[in-house]
C-alpha cells in the first residue's frame, strides 16, 4: 500500500508567510481560505508565545481569529499595521484582483494600512495577465448606474447572487458586489484608477501594491517573489 502525504499548496503558502509575522507586530488577518492557514498558524505560535494583534479584514477573519486565540485591534487603534497577509482570486506582476469573499473593501483598506503587503495563493492564481472579473462593491442604490459605468468602460457587470442565500450577496458592510468582466486587463493601474472614479462603487477588487508574493506549488515548495 502506497502512503502519500498530501501537501496542500494553500496551507504551505499561508503557513510560511505567517512566520514573517514578528513578536510585538500588528497583523493585518485577510479573508479566504489561504489566508485561513496563516491564521491558523499564527494561532499555534500565540498558544506558545507570540505576542500579536490582529487587525481582521471580515467578519470570517475576526471570528477565526477570536477562535485561534488572536488578540484583535481596529485601523483606530493601530492604523499602520506591520504587515497584512491576504488571498488573492488571480495575481500578475505584482497586480491582484481580490474579493471573491466580497471582503475586498476592507481588505485594500488593511492592505494600504500596513508597511506591507504579502499575497498568499496557490499557483492556479498565478497569470500573465489579470482577466478574472474583477469585484465591486457597489451602494445598492446604483447598481443600474454601476452597471452602465461599467459597460462604457468596456466591461460587462453582474450582481452576485448568493449561496444558501436567496437574492444578492450582501457585503460585510451591507452593499452589493458586481462583478464585472473586462477580459485581459493589460494595464491594471488604468483600470484602477478609472474604477475609483465610477459613482456608486465603494471600492473595487484591483490592487496594484502588493509587495511580497507567496505561491504555493504543487510540490509543497513556496515561491517567494518581492516587489
Ligand atoms: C476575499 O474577498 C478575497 O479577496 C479572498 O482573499 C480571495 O478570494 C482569495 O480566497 P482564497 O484564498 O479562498 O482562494
Amino acid at each position: 500500500m502506497k502512503s502519500s502525504t498530501k501537501i496542500n499548496p494553500k496551507q504551505a503558502a499561508g503557513e510560511l508567510a505567517a512566520q514573517l509575522v514578528k513578536n510585538n507586530m500588528v497583523a493585518g488577518l485577510g479573508t479566504g481560505s489561504t489566508t485561513a492557514y496563516a491564521i491558523k498558524e499564527l494561532g499555534k505560535r500565540v498558544a506558545s508565545g507570540l505576542k500579536i494583534l490582529g487587525v481582521p479584514t471580515s467578519y470570517q477573519s475576526a471570528f477565526l481569529a477570536a477562535e485561534n486565540g488572536i488578540q484583535l485591534t481596529t485601523l483606530d487603534e493601530h492604523p499602520v499595521p506591520d504587515i497584512a497577509i491576504d488571498g488573492a482570486d488571480q495575481v500578475a506582476n505584482f497586480a491582484a484582483i481580490k474579493g471573491g469573499g466580497a471582503a475586498h473593501t476592507r481588505e485594500k483598506i488593511v492592505a494600504q494600512s500596513a508597511k506591507k503587503f504579502v499575497v498568499v495563493a496557490d499557483e492556479s492564481k498565478v497569470a500573465e495577465v489579470l482577466n478574472h472579473p474583477v469585484p465591486l462593491e457597489v451602494l445598492p442604490f446604483a447598481r443600474k448606474l454601476v452597471a452602465k459605468q461599467v459597460a462604457e468602460l468596456g466591461g460587462k457587470a453582474v450582481v452576485r447572487m448568493g449561496i444558501n442565500k436567496d437574492g444578492p450577496v450582501i457585503s460585510d458592510n451591507g452593499n452589493f458586489i458586481l462583478d464585472a468582466d473586462f477580459g485581459e486587463i493589460k494595464d491594471p493601474e488604468s483600470l484602477d484608477k478609472e474604477l475609483s472614479q465610477c459613482t456608486g462603487i465603494v471600492e473595487h477588487g484591483i490592487f496594484t501594491k502588493v509587495d511580497v508574493v507567496y505561491i504555493g506549488k504543487k510540490d509543497g515548495s513556496v515561491e517567494i517573489m518581492e516587489s
